[in-house]
C-alpha cells in the first residue's frame, strides 16, 4: 500500500484527495470506531474492493472507504451496483472479537436495521426492508448492503460492510429509486453519511455483545416478505414457497406448499405476485 501526502493512495483510479470532505464527515462525527479514519475519493472502483485492500494491510478497525463514484461498484450474488455521483457508497472495516462465523446472518440484518434507523433520523420515514440486506422505498430498491466476512475457521478475521444508498440521484434503472425522487427533495450526503456510521457501529456493537431479540424483532416489523409468496435464488437451486419469518440466527424460514418448512441463511428473494 501506498501512502502519500497528507492522503492515502487507494488502489483503483487515481484521483485527488480533497481532505476537506473527509474532515467534514468527521467534524460532527460522535462514533467511537467507525470513521476514526475516512478515507474519500471521488471516483474509484469499488470502496468494498478498497476496504478489503485496507484490512488486509492491518488498517485499524472502523476504517472506511467513501466514494462519490464508483464505477465498479459490488452488489450481492455478483451483480453489479449501479453508482453514478448523488449517492452514497461508503465501506466500513470492523474486527470483531465476539463474532464467529455463525453469526454473519446477524450482523447482516443488523446492519439493515441500522441503515433504516439512519435514514429514519435524516427524515425518510417509511424505509421498508428486505430479507436480508435491500432497503426499500414503496416498491422499489433505494440501497442494499453488502457484508463480507473474512473468516479461519469459526473466527471471523475481519468484516468488510459495504453499503450503497440512492439518495439524491435522477437517473436510475426503473427498479431503483432515489430519496430525492421519491421524497421530492434533496439530502445532505454527509449527515447520512455521519448517521450511518453512527448506527452501524451501534448495531454492529448490539451483535458484539449478543443483543440479537429486540433487533431482530425491528427487522420482522419491517421486512414486507411475510406472509408473501416469494421465490429464492440460491444459486444452485431455486426455492418457491411462502416467506414465513426468521429464526434465532436470522435464517429467512420458508414454507412450502407441501408443508415443509425450510430456512436458508443466503439467497435471492424476489416477491411473485399472485
Ligand atoms: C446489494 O443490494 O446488492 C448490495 C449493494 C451494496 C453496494 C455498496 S456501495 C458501497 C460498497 N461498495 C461496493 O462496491 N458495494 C457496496
Amino acid at each position: 500500500m501506498n501512502f502519500s501526502g497528507i492522503g492515502f493512495k487507494l488502489a483503483g483510479l487515481t484521483g485527488e484527495l480533497p481532505f476537506f470532505y473527509s474532515s467534514k464527515i468527521k467534524k460532527k462525527l460522535v462514533t467511537e470506531l467507525a470513521g476514526k479514519k475516512i478515507y474519500f475519493k471521488k471516483k474509484i472502483l469499488s470502496t468494498q474492493d478498497q476496504i478489503k485492500i485496507l484490512a488486509q494491510n492491518n488498517a485499524p478497525e472502523g476504517t472506511v472507504v467513501v466514494a462519490k463514484e464508483q464505477v465498479k461498484g459490488k452488489g450481492r450474488a455478483g451483480k453489479a451496483w449501479v453508482s453514478p455521483p448523488g449517492g452514497v457508497y461508503l465501506s466500513c472495516l470492523f474486527k470483531p472479537k465476539n463474532i464467529s462465523s455463525r453469526d454473519i446472518s446477524r450482523v447482516s440484518l443488523a446492519m439493515s436495521v441500522a441503515c433504516r434507523k439512519a435514514l429514519e433520523k435524516q427524515n425518510c420515514p417509511g424505509v421498508l426492508l428486505k430479507w436480508p440486506n435491500d432497503l426499500y422505498l414503496g416498491k422499489k430498491k433505494a440501497g442494499g448492503i453488502l457484508c463480507e466476512a473474512d473468516i479461519q475457521g469459526s473466527k471471523v478475521n475481519f468484516l468488510a460492510v459495504g453499503i450503497g444508498i440512492n439518495v439524491n440521484t435522477k437517473k436510475l434503472p426503473p427498479e431503483a429509486i432515489s430519496l430525492r425522487l421519491f421524497f421530492g427533495k434533496k439530502f445532505s450526503e454527509i449527515a447520512l453519511i455521519r448517521e450511518v456510521l453512527y448506527q452501524t457501529e451501534k448495531y454492529y456493537l448490539k451483535i458484539e455483545q449478543n443483543q440479537f431479540t429486540e433487533l431482530l424483532a425491528d427487522f420482522k416489523k419491517h421486512c414486507f416478505l411475510w406472509g408473501n409468496q416469494v421465490k429464492v435464488d440460491l444459486g444452485k437451486e431455486v426455492i418457491e414457497a411462502k416467506a414465513e419469518g426468521i429464526d434465532v440466527n436470522g435464517y429467512l424460514v420458508l414454507r412450502k406448499k407441501d408443508g415443509l418448512i425450510v430456512t436458508v441463511s443466503s439467497g435471492q428473494v424476489n416477491k411473485l405476485s399472485v
